[in-house]
């Protein structure tokens, strides 16, 4: 395998990895477990910067690669990869104040815009996963 079909590969499993620890996270919070859910969420952070880190290396070495299905496919693809990007980079400050507001323990605030950043965050997880599976493994 070269390093161009592994950094992909490696990027859809950083940003898997980081939808389970959120789901892993809303999971213990709604079990008032809030050391697991902080440790969860921190944790699906480390893995989205990780991704976001790949993503931007395998992007300066070695650009896009075009999509080649044709028809309703290709609809799809696009209607997808739009969304996710859009919503990727809505997400960065949306996750940046829930953060912040959990840290400086002002948890009422915290959670009402949680509420918010949780859902856009793992719609942006699983379109990712899906576009990188429709790219890589659909298209050829
Ligand atoms: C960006 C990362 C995080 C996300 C997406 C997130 C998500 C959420 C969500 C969705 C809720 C509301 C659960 C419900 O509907 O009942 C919540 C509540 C809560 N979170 Fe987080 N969380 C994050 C990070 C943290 C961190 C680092 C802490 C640190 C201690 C924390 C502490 C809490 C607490 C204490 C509550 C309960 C608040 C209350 O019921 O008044 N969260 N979180």
């Amino acid at each position: 395998m070269s390093l161009q079909e592994i950094l992909p590969a490696l990027d859809a499993g950083l940003i898997l990895t980081s939808g389970v620890c959120l789901v892993l996270g809303f999971i213990f919070i709604k079990q008032k477990r809030i050391t697991w859910h902080k440790r969860s969420m921190l944790t699906a952070a480390g893995f989205a910067a990780l991704f976001l880190m790949v993503y931007v290396i395998r992007w300066a070495l070695f650009g896009s690669k075009p999509f080649e299905g044709q028809g309703f496919v290709r609809q799809v693809y696009f209607g997808l990869l739009g969304s996710h990007v859009v919503l990727a980079i809505a997400i960065v400050p949306l996750v940046i104040v829930t953060l912040r507001r959990a840290l400086r323990s002002d948890f009422s605030n915290h959670k009402r815009i949680a509420r918010i950043t949780l859902p856009i965050w793992l719609y942006v997880a699983i379109t990712g996963w899906l576009v990188y599976w429709m790219l890589y493994h659909m298209s050829n």
